[in-house]
């Protein structure tokens, strides 16, 4: 894919999505520098791309709600690099905020799109310099199907991803001149941190087997109304691989699309 040279920072690298793509990039030979909170999550996952093939690895602990320590984490990205490829922005919440519009204040608006988009802005505007000084650049925001077939208690979550998926095509447009190529991929349902908590919680009457890729998409189809034709939720390595042949020099001629990764559905 044309990134054994190259180097890429992935935000909400240390977990899902986000760790699957750092050991995909590794896998090609990428330096990965992974940005997340928490220390442990980031050691592992320095030592998994490390493992896997990666030429350097580096784990930044940020808080990328806060835009200081996001610049603080490009200065270290700076510092290492000095230059940059790739920016891959899967960070996302904690929780949902599943409580519908009723029961959603103008704080949880807040904190919904300040880590739903905001943290994704953030993450583009400390690194365009460093886009810049590279021989080529992708941009890849990692948003969510939910954007596309609405989930009523999903609100302020799903609205702050469909202006991340807003943000990331006016981007493309912008940058085009300048030949740094931005895509967003939107995801179904998978098997991370994020749904295991929201499996485990069930109550036993539900006939949930841990982990089990066809019980959870049984359950997301009950409780959010998102089916897949699959009929099974994603493993986190199956977008991953989406996701950096996105980031990859070999993608040469797609910018601005929205790319679902959802095991089928009828959504353009
Ligand atoms: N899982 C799904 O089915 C699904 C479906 C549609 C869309 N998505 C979206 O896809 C993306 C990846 O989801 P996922 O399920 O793989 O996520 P995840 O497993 O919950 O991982 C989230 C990552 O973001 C980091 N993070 C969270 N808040 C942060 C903050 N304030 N500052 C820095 N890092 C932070 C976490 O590490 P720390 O906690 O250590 O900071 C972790 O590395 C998210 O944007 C999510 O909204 C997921």
């Amino acid at each position: 894919l044309g990134l054994s040279e190259s180097t890429a920072v992935i935000t909400g690298g240390s977990k899902g999505m986000g760790k699957a793509t750092c050991l995909c990039l590794a896998a090609e030979g990428t330096r990965v520098a992974v940005l997340a909170r928490g220390r442990a999550g980031l050691d592992e996952t320095v030592a998994a791309c490390l493992n896997a093939g990666a030429r350097d690895a580096v784990g930044i602990s940020t808080d990328l709600k806060e835009k200081a320590p996001v610049a603080d984490a490009f200065r270290q990205v700076a510092d290492r690099w000095g230059q940059l490829n790739v920016l891959v922005n899967t960070v996302g919440p904690d929780e949902y905020g599943t409580r519908g519009f009723d029961r959603t204040d103008d704080d949880e608006w807040l904190a919904a799109f300040n880590v739903g988009t905001l943290a994704a802005v953030r993450c583009v505007r400390e690194t365009l310099p460093l886009l810049r000084k590279a021989s080529w650049a992708r941009i890849v925001n990692v948003s969510a199907h939910s954007t596309k077939r609405q989930a009523p208690s999903l609100i302020a979550y799903t609205a702050a991803k469909a202006a991340t998926t807003s943000v990331g095509t006016n981007l493309s447009q912008w940058l085009a001149p300048e030949g740094i190529l931005e895509n967003t991929v939107s995801p179904g349902t998978f098997m991370t941190d994020g749904l295991r908590g929201y499996l485990e919680a069930l109550p036993a009457e539900r006939h949930i087997e841990l982990g089990d890729l066809w019980d959870a998409m049984r359950i997301i189809k009950e409780d959010f109304g998102h089916p897949a034709f699959l009929g099974r939720a994603g493993d986190p390595s199956e977008i991953a691989r989406v996701i950096v042949f996105a980031a990859s020099r070999a993608n040469t001629y797609m910018t601005g699309a929205d790319l679902n990764v959802d095991g089928g559905s009828d959504f353009t």
